[in-house]
């Protein structure tokens, strides 16, 4: 199969969360099962020419829009044998930020900027004569691919016969904005209707893109059935109904070759199930580096987070430091986003000095360290479409702490306090008691049954979600939608 991902992030070159990490990986398994695989992206000023090898691949590139023609240039690197086209459009993409400045706060052209990357993948397409089986789509950002295709390029020799799939990483995010910009998208004002891009007067890219979608899928079980309910669809609920079996989910797998303890390069020691040795120094070496009271025997809380409501932060606020007043334990924080939640958790350390270690920002490495070095990783997710870090954890024999959510629900089991069983610890309520005495339940059972703790860690640890088997659903997912796409 020939298969095109656009999207707007892929790690390592670009990433601010999952979204990077299953673009950048996926590819690479897909590839491996014998697919022919490419993938387009913005080339971000973020993004390290040198250090990545890009050399100049195509261009001038001139890309129709709905009322002006575009022109960009085209760069390329390998991502493990697979090729990762950037597309150069100063206006559009010569920014630090992926989505936002530095105050967080939205462009105002990103409906623009992510419709001229989607036209840009596909026109790509065309001028390589790469003819694809499946244009796989990613989020609101490149939703519009999948009408494309059927407004636009129904005809072409080149895309006339692709199919599409949408994954939705995340549906609380649907890039809706204004209706003027629906000519320059291309989308001609009959698609403005509400069961289309219509949506309360709004352009709803997202919604548009699960209408003409041949296949949607997201990214857990659990998140695909919330989803299709009034509270967790976020307004989208309808639609995803109306996909009937074409909607359904495909849990993200782990790269392991970026994250396993084994092999992990970026920590300070390495180790495995049989010998735990190299964890006891990445613990040191964290309490060390986030100026931690160095001990071996207190419980270290990681969170390695994007600060949005999303992830549950602001409940941690209400209870960490109750938490710390009342156990013996310590936190590891890593994140950025909010700015309310940046002052807050950036304030700790100084008034819990070596008993709470936070870092406001964006930092690969110290990811790496908080995932080795901690006893356990806290999530307290409001809702998770999947969540990787606490597969990470599991390699790490850092035991989850979750709500029972989403993909978090999926690949956590809860610990059987009468037999050892388990991999982490879950709680339903989204509220601050619950993650106080989640933790308090976690922490007792370091303390005071470190028999189990041993269980829970080796068992966690031999826990498999390898992208491997995710990519084989993938597969059958794209000839899902071949085959609608031929029968329609
Ligand atoms: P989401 O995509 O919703 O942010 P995931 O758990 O799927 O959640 O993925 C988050 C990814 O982003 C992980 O690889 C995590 O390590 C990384 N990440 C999030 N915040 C940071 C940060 N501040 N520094 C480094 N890595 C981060
Ligand atoms: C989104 C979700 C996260 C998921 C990631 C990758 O960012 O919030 O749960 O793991 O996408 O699919």
């Amino acid at each position: 199969m020939r298969i095109v991902f656009i999207a707007a992030e892929c790690a390592p070159f670009a990433k601010t969360g999952g979204l990077g990490d299953v673009v950048g990986a996926l590819p690479q398994y897909l590839r491996a099962l014998g697919h022919s695989v490419m993938v387009v992206v913005p080339r971000y000023a973020s993004i390290d020419a040198a250090r990545y090898h890009l050399r100049w691949a195509h261009g001038p590139m001139g890309v129709w829009m709905g009322d002006r023609e575009e022109w960009c240039a085209v760069h390329v690197a390998d991502s493990h044998g697979v090729p990762v086209y950037f597309i150069e459009h100063e206006g559009y993409f010569n920014r630090w930020g992926l989505y936002h400045d530095a105050h967080f706060n939205d462009y105002a052209d990103n409906p623009r900027r992510f419709g001229f990357l989607t036209r840009a993948g596909l026109q790509l397409c065309k001028d390589l004569n790469f003819a694809p089986d499946v244009v796989h789509v990613h989020d609101w950002h490149t939703a519009l691919g999948a009408a494309y295709l059927k407004i636009w390029h129904w005809n072409d020799p080149i895309l006339g016969g692709a199919a599409s799939l949408l994954t939705i990483h995340n549906i609380a995010y649907q890039g809706k904005y204004p209706a003027d910009h629906l000519p320059y998208l291309g989308l001609q004002w009959g698609n403005f209707t509400p069961d289309k891009f219509e949506d309360n007067g709004a352009l709803n890219l997202l919604k548009g893109g699960i209408v003409y979608a041949d296949v949607v899928n997201t990214v857990s079980p659990s998140y695909a059935l919330e989803t299709r309910t009034p509270f967790g669809g976020h307004g989208l609920a309808p639609y995803l109904n109306a996909k009937g079996e074409d909607y359904f989910g495909i849990l993200n797998g782990v790269d392991y070759n970026t994250w396993n303890p084994q092999t992990d390069a970026l920590i300070p020691a390495r180790y495995s199930a049989e010998d735990l040795s190299g964890k006891a120094i990445c613990k040191r070496e964290l309490q060390r580096r986030l100026d931690l009271v160095v001990s071996a025997d207190t419980p270290v809380i990681g969170v390695v987070s994007r600060f949005v409501e999303q992830k549950g932060l602001h409940l941690l606020a209400q209870c960490i430091e109750g938490i710390v007043q009342h156990m013996r334990v310590q936190f590891a924080i890593l994140g950025s986003g909010d700015k309310g939640l940046e002052r807050y958790f950036g304030t700790l350390p100084a008034r819990y000095s070596g008993r709470i270690g936070c870092y406001v920002g964006y930092n690969e490495e110290l990811a790496h360290w908080i995932e080795a070095g901690s006893d356990f990783f806290l999530m307290p997710s409001l809702f998770e479409p999947c969540g990787l870090n606490q597969m990470y954890s599991l390699k790490y024999g850092t035991l989850p702490i979750v709500r029972a959510t989403g993909g978090l629900n999926d690949t956590v089991q809860q610990y059987d306090e009468a037999t050892g069983e388990g991999t982490g610890f879950k709680f339903d309520e989204p509220s601050a008691h619950a993650i106080y005495y989640t933790v308090g339940w976690a922490v007792s059972t370091y303390y005071d049954r470190p028999h189990h703790m041993q269980r829970l860690i080796r068992t966690a640890m031999a826990q498999d979600f390898s992208w491997e088997r995710s990519a084989e659903q993938y597969v059958q997912a794209y000839q899902r939608a071949i085959h609608k796409k031929r029968a329609g």
